[in-house]
């Protein structure tokens, strides 16, 4: 049976008491590593107001020392504007930012042990990368030997002692990126903020980049918090994602945690693709739940904190499901009880071969559409899927998120 599950990931037992639940998202917000006792950087009800227009609203996060946490979210929902109230670039218009314990937001941007690196890193073009990343520390009034040993130090750091005297432009995009983290952390900063920090690089190099800025991050040891609207990205490099949407933050996560439990339709859809199917909560059991809906019954192989009656949405990412000509075998299926639930049939309209995968569109007869991807593991398979076949769909109970908002 060549379009078996592939690329299946069972949801882990620790996950699942979270599924489904719904979440406030300021409790969920304040949600940090158990382990640290004061976190690092405490981000309290803060708000901006341009005009009548909220960038930031009532917004709480918690951020321990040595994170690397990634703020995602869609253009204008307010990521740039947090990073510039956090490295004084802004004045917030309530709420308070709270650094180590100290509240800072009364001190001046110079003031504050942060530093920001900006999408268009400006590199000063007539200076040699040595000094690039001296300059802030001549600024200071450093002494000439300190700063020969600290860029010395950021050069190793960055690798790039080799190009110390070369000029911007005779260097590669990855490269400039690196002379300007240097440089960012050339002082020394508690905390470094990163605004789409590498939104000036190709996508081949962007990853390459990716992980050597997480590497020397963690070397550093600088709490970090960066902004970006690649999800990617954040899911590489980040230990907690938080997912923002007009000023406000949705949920925040570990990635893995956010791509398999999303709190709400907006970050199920936001983070990954999903299907979302409407239905109404039908049989509430501690350990089961049956949801009704115009696709399908759902069999749900686990709790929710919900109400028959109730409407929801059920999410399924499209790699949980399965895509075959026939219909799924009863041995096939995750538990007996699940035989009749959780399959909906068919015809395929569109089909995208991507190399790696194939993702199948699916026109359900009732009308909607599901997205299903298969993960091309072999080589050669040999059963064809082709346009216009009819098809079953099925998924696991486990494989379900519940959404209640
Ligand atoms: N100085 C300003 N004056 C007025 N409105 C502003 C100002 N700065 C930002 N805004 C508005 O605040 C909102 C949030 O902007 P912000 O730059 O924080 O978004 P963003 O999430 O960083 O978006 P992008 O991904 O496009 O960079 C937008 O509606 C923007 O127009
Ligand atoms: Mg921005």
């Amino acid at each position: 049976m060549p379009y078996l599950k592939c690329g299946f990931v069972s949801v882990p037992s620790r996950k699942l008491s979270l599924q489904g639940k719904p979440v406030v998202p300021n409790s969920d917000a304040q949600h940090a590593s158990p382990t640290a006792a004061t976190p690092f950087l405490q981000i309290q009800q803060v708000v901006k107001k341009f005009d009548d227009v909220f960038a930031v609203n009532e917004f709480t996060l918690d951020i321990q020392k040595g994170e690397i946490f990634a703020l995602l979210g869609s253009s204008g929902c307010g990521k740039s504007t947090l990073l510039r109230m956090l490295a004084g670039f802004e004045v917030p218009t309530s709420g308070k930012i709270l650094l180590a314990g100290q509240d800072i937001v009364g001190l001046a941007p110079y003031e504050r042990p942060i530093n920001m690196m900006f999408q268009s890193y400006a590199l000063f073009p007539h200076l040699t990368v040595w000094d690039n990343i001296a300059f802030g520390l001549r600024r200071d009034g450093m002494p000439k030997p300190e700063i020969a040993i600290r860029v010395e130090q950021m050069l190793d750091l960055v690798q790039l002692k080799a190009y110390a005297k070369r000029k911007p432009h005779q260097l590669s995009g990855g490269q400039q990126q690196r002379v300007a983290l240097a440089r960012s952390l050339a002082k020394r900063p508690k905390l470094l903020l990163l605004d789409e920090p590498l939104g000036a690089l190709d996508a081949k190099l962007r990853q390459q980049t990716q992980l050597e800025l997480v590497d020397i991050i963690h070397q550093v040891g600088v709490t970090c918090v960066m902004v970006t609207h690649d999800q990617e990205e954040a899911m590489t490099m980040a230990t907690r994602i938080g997912v923002m949407s007009e000023g406000r933050i949705l949920q925040v996560a570990a990635p893995d945690e956010i791509y398999e439990t999303p709190n709400c339709r907006f970050v199920a859809d936001f983070i990954g693709s999903v299907n979302l199917f409407k239905g109404t909560v039908e049989v509430d059991a501690p350990d089961h739940v049956v949801i009704g809906g115009p696709e399908c019954q759902h069999y749900v192989s686990h709790g929710i904190t919900g109400t028959p009656g109730m409407a929801v949405h059920v999410a399924v990412r499209p790699e949980k499901m399965v895509i075959q000509h026939t219909a799924p075998l009863e041995e096939d299926r995750e538990s007996a009880a699940e035989v009749g639930f959780n399959v909906v049939q068919g015809a395929i309209e569109h089909l995208a071969y991507l190399g790696n995968l194939t993702t199948y569109h699916v026109r359900l007869d009732v009308g909607s559409l599901v997205k299903v991807t298969h993960t091309n593991a072999a080589r050669h398979t040999t059963t064809v899927l082709s346009v216009g076949d009819r098809v079953f769909v099925w998924w696991f109970g486990s494989d379900v998120v519940v959404l209640t908002r």
